[in-house]
């Protein structure tokens, strides 16, 4: 079977990674020059919404999946005006891409948010911001990712220049929420509505990038977890969802907000491959293709370590720990930047902790505080 993957990123070179040993093969389509992807798939170099690109993507493809959200929804219609299916499907695709259109859909749901409020022009920021009160964080509606586009406003003064600063494009205000903690809730639904999910995963940002993901969470109640995935089953059910879906999550004071959702794969699932019996990319691939979902039990207890900006050698990271898995996207150092991610796991809790400390010290990295 030949899969198609809009989008040539580490999640899309992680996916083909992941259906080889099933005897799938890929092809991806990316503007870009040089993709993470180069190398292991075919790729067709071009726009997403270029007709002869989409030809000669579609050309024999069983199906087509993304790996990132800001696809344009045109492609996906003129992927299934090609007969090609597209999964997961355009709604799921057209809410995620837009914060406001995504908490109205979970609102609608009944499922628990910040408070929010759109922006659309200049003169509404204030009244927006008075509706959720401070402090709050503005965010652009479209096209943020890794906590760009965002700023947290604490004073009225704040305001001042926001607008602009922010690029003077729509823009939602949430309510600052001072959570405990962050977790994440990966789910997955196939073509016959089976769903599974994993073990919550908490998850730690700076500067709003994620940088440590544990899993299972350390004290998650099965109150919590069931509490997570009757959110993420709503979703599921009333978008007929197909393949991994990502929720993120807020937990304060035992309750459960969402603060977004990912149609994908995400970063928050990466400790996955090692570190549960299915991981994240294999089970969206069976999610998809109709195939049974994998087993979602931890294996062990995992810590997923980003490497971003700039990575060490590959030998240093080895040299750090004979345990780590070390993953690298063959992407050019930049700041900001994912370039690779480690997975360390251990039996308990305290090992797993003694662990990461380690390696973090031995390849100079902050650990979230
Ligand atoms: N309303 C909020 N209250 C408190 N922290 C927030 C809020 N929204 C976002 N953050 C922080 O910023 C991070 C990135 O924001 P998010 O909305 O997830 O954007 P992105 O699409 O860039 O991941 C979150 O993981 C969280 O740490
Ligand atoms: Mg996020």
């Amino acid at each position: 079977m030949l899969i198609g993957v809009l989008g040539g990123g580490q999640l899309g070179r992680m996916l083909a990674l992941a259906g080889y040993p099933f005897g799938l093969r890929f092809r991806v389509l990316d503007p870009v020059l040089d993709a993470a992807t180069d190398g292991i798939a075919e790729r067709v170099r071009g726009a997403y919404e270029d007709p002869a690109a989409l030809d000669a993507f579609a050309a024999g493809l069983d199906c087509v999946t993304y790996e990132f959200e800001n696809v344009p929804v045109a492609t996906v219609r003129a992927l299934a005006a090609r007969g090609v299916r597209v999964f997961p499907g355009e709604r799921a695709l057209a809410l995620t891409q837009d914060r406001v259109l995504e908490k109205q859909f979970l609102s609608e749901l009944g499922v628990a948010t910040a408070d929010f409020a759109p922006i659309d022009a200049a003169d509404d920021v204030a009244r927006a911001v008075a509706s959720v009160a401070l402090p709050a964080v503005l965010k652009s509606r479209r096209l943020g990712y890794d906590g760009r586009g965002q700023r947290v406003v604490r004073t009225a003064a704040d305001l001042d220049g926001a607008w602009d600063a922010l690029g003077g494009v729509p823009l939602v205000a949430e309510a600052f929420v001072p959570f405990k903690r962050e977790l994440a809730l990966l789910a997955a639904r196939a073509v016959d509505g089976t769903i599974a999910c994993y073990p919550l995963i908490e998850t730690h940002h700076r500067d709003g990038i994620l940088r440590l993901a544990l899993a299972p969470a350390p004290h998650a109640s099965a109150e919590l977890q069931s509490a997570a995935e009757a959110i993420a089953t709503r979703v599921l059910q009333a978008l007929d969802y197909v393949g991994v879906l990502a929720v993120e999550l807020f937990e304060r004071d035992g309750r459960l907000l969402v603060n977004e959702l990912a149609p994908r794969v995400h970063n928050s699932g990466h400790g996955t491959i090692e570190g549960a019996e299915t991981s994240q990319f294999a089970q969206h691939l069976r999610a998809g293709l109709g195939l049974p979902l994998g087993s979602t039990s931890a294996v062990g207890y995992s810590a997923m370590l980003n490497l971003i900006g700039e990575a060490p050698p590959l030998d240093a990271l080895l040299r750090a720990d004979p345990h780590a898995h070390v993953h690298r996207y063959g992407k050019q150092p930049r700041p900001a930047r994912k370039l690779g991610h480690v997975t360390l796991i251990a039996s308990d809790r305290a090992a797993l902790a003694a662990r990461v400390e380690a390696f973090a010290a031995a390849i100079g990295i902050a650990l979230p505080t």
